[in-house]
């Protein structure tokens, strides 16, 4: 058996740079890396779309949009060890959820940072159970496919957390079920980051950048016009520090404009820190990011004019038939496990 690399991103709204920076772009370079020896499961979270408020017209729209955008980034739909696949279509995803809640904490989905921001602003009854049990479908994803990586950025660590404590108690109670993921450091360390991946808001660089903030300025989406990206980038938020410094404490925006420069062109942080560190000008660094950025848009958004949706469908009615198979052999060992089978 191939150990396996997923990674999925959801379809509620547009995606940003943060999400290719941390969910997309290493996908494709494991894929390159790894396409012989590992099996690459790129899927779209489809259930996950609506766990807050979104528009359901738009839906179908979204998700097929999101596959679009994992060739246009450079998925190589011809290797037989890549799948893609929409998870609404595979019904295990929810029937292993169900097994996994009733081994899953009240508490410790409640101390989910990102259950908790999420729902900091609404009141009781507007928080959905969906939201609360975001965590648990989550890991059904990872452990029905016995995915060992899953590149995510660096908000997602404390779910691939809770994702091995859920397998291992299950392994624990019941025997070996579940394959369980690496831990986060060996995550980072297998494709080949420093740290965990956390770009931040171009208008409030102590935020990461987000779908759902609602200034356009502070996020770079992947359909923004490239001019207009080039602007945003100028503007960005920075400091009054006078030098350039890698530095996320102290100067969090030009930080994080080093982090964006080294990632789209490509270059090791060490490269990038080495030209620009101790430079006391911000105007022609962020010139150079700004032409990073809508370079990067208008490469990215002619290959997406350009995917051919047929092989696509292709490829997904293929993979989901496919991706059918394992899942209800990981949910039959779970079921049999339990008492179900
Ligand atoms: P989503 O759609 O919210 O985010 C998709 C990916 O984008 C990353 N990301 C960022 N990375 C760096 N900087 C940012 N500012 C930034 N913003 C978002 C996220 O970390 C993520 O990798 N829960 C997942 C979707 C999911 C999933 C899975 C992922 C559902 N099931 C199973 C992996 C495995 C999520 O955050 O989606």
């Amino acid at each position: 058996m191939k150990d396996v690399i997923l990674t999925g991103l959801r379809a509620n709204s547009e995606l940003t740079l943060g999400n290719y920076l941390g969910g997309i772009l290493p996908m494709i370079e494991m894929q390159q890396k790894f396409a012989k020896t590992h099996q690459i499961n790129m899927f779209v979270p489809d259930l996950h779309s609506f766990t807050t408020p979104i528009d359901h017209s738009q839906l179908q729209a979204s998700i097929f949009n999101n596959l679009k955008v994992y060739a246009a980034a450079g998925l190589d739909l011809d290797n037989p060890n890549t799948f893609i696949y929409r998870q609404s279509y595979i019904p295990a995803h929810s029937e292993l959820t169900w097994i996994l809640d009733c081994f899953t904490g009240m508490g410790e989905l409640s101390r989910m940072t990102q259950f908790k921001d999420k729902s900091a602003s609404l009141s009781k009854e507007s928080i959905s159970v969906g939201l609360f049990n975001y965590p648990v479908l989550m890991t059904t994803d990872i452990l029905l496919y016995n995915a060992k990586y899953v590149p995510v950025g660096e908000d997602q660590f404390q779910h691939l957390e809770i994702t091995r404590d859920i397998a291992e108690r299950m392994n624990k109670k019941f025997g070996q079920i579940f394959v369980v993921p690496e831990n986060t450091a060996k995550q980072t360390a297998f494709i080949n980051r420093d740290q965990g991946l956390r770009i931040r808001s171009l208008t409030n660089p102590e935020k990461k950048m987000s779908k759902s903030d609602e200034n356009p300025k502070s996020k770079i989406l992947l359909t923004d016009d490239p001019q207009q990206a080039h602007k945003k980038i100028m503007s960005a938020t920075t400091d009054n520090i006078g030098q350039i410094n890698y530095d996320w404490q102290n100067q969090p925006g030009i930080t994080n404009l080093l982090t964006i420069l080294a990632y789209l062109t490509n270059q090791d942080l060490e490269q990038v820190k080495t030209k620009y560190c101790g430079q006391t000008q911000y105007g022609e660094f962020k010139k150079d990011v700004a032409t990073a950025v809508q370079t990067f848009l208008e490469d990215f958004q002619t290959k997406l004019a350009k995917v051919d949706e047929q092989k696509l469908l292709a490829k997904l009615e293929q993979s989901e038939i496919e991706m059918n198979k394992i899942a209800n052999q990981t949910l039959l060992r779970a079921q049999k496990a339990v008492g179900l089978r």
